[in-house]
């Protein structure tokens, strides 16, 4: 039976025991007792013992973790930043920081360096961060712990979960692992250990119940790579099933323009050049870019009058911009993910389309580059392309478990997290999960498979 059949006829089973409508139902005794080998009123039984529903672990995407700094700097990029601070404070996402002439501080706090012999990013001499709230929900919840509206994140999924399932409490069996964004997978071996024992640790808190993962954006991305570190035993034992909101499979055009020429986040009175000095030395941003695999040498994705880039030009791009470091970033992030290998686990891909989503970054005059583009826009969600988005489709003929593809028009990149339909989506597999635990259940002490 495919997902849909059976998932149908468990919910259909699992609505009328919770509701006890076998009176008006008369067949269903007769089609439990036939599918299940159970007798109705063993199924009621176990359905009161046996309700969990799945554990769900999220996992942020980019700009998706709050970053906290502490600060104890020799030197000082203006008079009015802070050289020294007692303790930790909300580095990322505090809108207080971002404000003009505080802005300049918060980029030389923010930003990362680059060694090109160890091949890593450090912070700036005297800066110090750490991501708070691992393992609980708060701080991917919202952004900023002053919980303004701008910052709302994983807010209306957690709220989604807790009215749809009685027994979901957040930090138990709803958890967050928010991690330092800035990074891509090669600087997250610490992160994915710590992922490993979450995930675990929840499983056996929770009944041995497989932990969903739902991810969001490049969130998706570093979970593939997280699960392809994994033994197939381990996905099997610990891991229900991936759940991915706009993951951005194959990079975004949009990360050549921001390391071009930087980007506001929204916000216009913030000036473009200074975040991007920030921006660009995140190697995340370079894990970001479009893939080989997802577009081909003779597509053109920044043009100048004299000159064309296309992904097998990245090189190029960077020396031009006199800026090699992303090149050496690409270098290290590209090949992470090179092959586009199957996560192996069951993988649920949502994700919006319909949205004007940058495809080309142009150049009308050369003395334009890099700063002042002209954009070309073609599908996606606004910021992901669509190639990239569909990307888990790949995954159908490289694994054997099942891609489910779900897109939802006009659902924007960020806006999906909190889109109706994703939640409904949501509210239904976790509902599904819990009823085809409860036949798994029922089918193993009956001596015999269930389905
Ligand atoms: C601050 O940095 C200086 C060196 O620049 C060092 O001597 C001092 O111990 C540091 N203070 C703290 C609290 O880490
Ligand atoms: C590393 O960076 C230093 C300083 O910027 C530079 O002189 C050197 O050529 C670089 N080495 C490599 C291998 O890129
Ligand atoms: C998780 O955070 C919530 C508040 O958001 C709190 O009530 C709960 O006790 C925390 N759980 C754990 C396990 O820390
Ligand atoms: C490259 O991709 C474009 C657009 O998807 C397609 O039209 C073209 O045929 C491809 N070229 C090659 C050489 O694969
Ligand atoms: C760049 O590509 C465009 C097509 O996208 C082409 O018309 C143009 O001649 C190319 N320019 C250069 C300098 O190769
Ligand atoms: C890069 O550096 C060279 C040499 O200093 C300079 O001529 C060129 O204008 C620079 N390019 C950009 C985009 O800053």
């Amino acid at each position: 039976m495919g997902f849909y059949r059976v998932a149908v006829f468990l919910l259909h089973l699992l609505v009328s025991v919770e509701c006890d409508l076998t009176e008006k139902k008369p067949n269903l005794k007769a089609e439990v007792l036939s599918k299940t080998g159970m007798d109705i009123s063993e199924l009621q039984e176990l359905s009161k013992k046996d309700s969990t529903p799945p554990p769900i672990i999220l996992i942020p995407g980019d700009g998706g973790s709050q970053i906290e700094a502490k600060l104890n700097k020799t030197d000082v990029v203006h008079y009015l930043c802070d050289k020294h601070t007692e303790d930790f404070f909300d580095l990322w996402l505090n809108l207080e920081l971002l404000v003009p002439l505080i802005l300049d501080c918060w980029v030389d706090n923010m930003r990362l360096e680059y060694d090109n012999v160890t091949r890593t990013t450090h912070n700036p001499e005297g800066v110090t961060t750490r991501v708070p709230g691992f393992g609980n929900t708060t701080t991917v919840e919202f952004l900023d712990p002053s919980n303004v509206s701008p910052s709302r994140y994983f807010i209306d999924v957690v709220k989604a979960l807790l009215d749809a399932e009685k027994k979901y409490k957040r930090g138990e069996t709803i958890l967050g692992a928010p991690f330092d964004f800035r990074r891509a997978p090669n600087e997250l071996s610490e992160y994915f250990i710590e992922l490993k024992k979450l995930i675990e640790d929840t499983y056996e808190n929770q009944g041995k119940r497989r932990v969903v993962l739902l991810a969001h954006s490049m969130g998706s991305l570093v979970s593939v790579y997280f699960l392809n570190q994994q033994s197939q035993s381990w996905k099997d034992k610990y891991v229900a099933c991936l759940v991915s909101l706009a993951g951005a499979f194959g990079g975004a055009v949009k990360a050549l323009k921001v390391f071009a020429a930087g980007e506001n986040l929204g916000i216009i009175v913030l000036s473009r050049k200074a975040l991007r000095t920030e921006q660009m030395t995140s190697p995340s941003l370079a894990f970001l870019l479009p893939s080989r695999t997802f577009w081909n040498s003779s597509e053109v994705l920044v043009s100048r009058p004299s000159k064309n880039y296309t992904v097998n030009d990245y090189e190029e791009f960077f020396r031009d911009m006199n800026y090699s470091i992303g090149f050496e970033m690409w270098k290290d992030t590209s090949k992470l993910l090179a092959d586009f290998p199957a996560p192996n686990v069951e993988i649920h891909c949502l994700h919006g389309y319909g949205i004007n989503t940058i495809e080309q970054v142009i150049y009308k005059k050369e003395s334009n580059f890099p700063m002042d583009p002209d954009l070309i826009y073609g599908d996606g969600d606004g910021t992901v392309n669509i190639r990239s988005l569909q990307g888990c489709l790949k995954f159908k003929e490289k694994q054997k478990q099942q891609v489910y593809h779900f897109p939802i028009k006009g659902a924007e990149h960020m806006e999906i997290i909190r889109d109706p339909q994703a939640l409904q989506y949501l509210v239904k597999l976790v509902k599904t999960d819990k009823a085809m635990e409860m036949l798994r259940h029922l089918g193993s002490l009956k001596h015999k498979n269930a389905i």
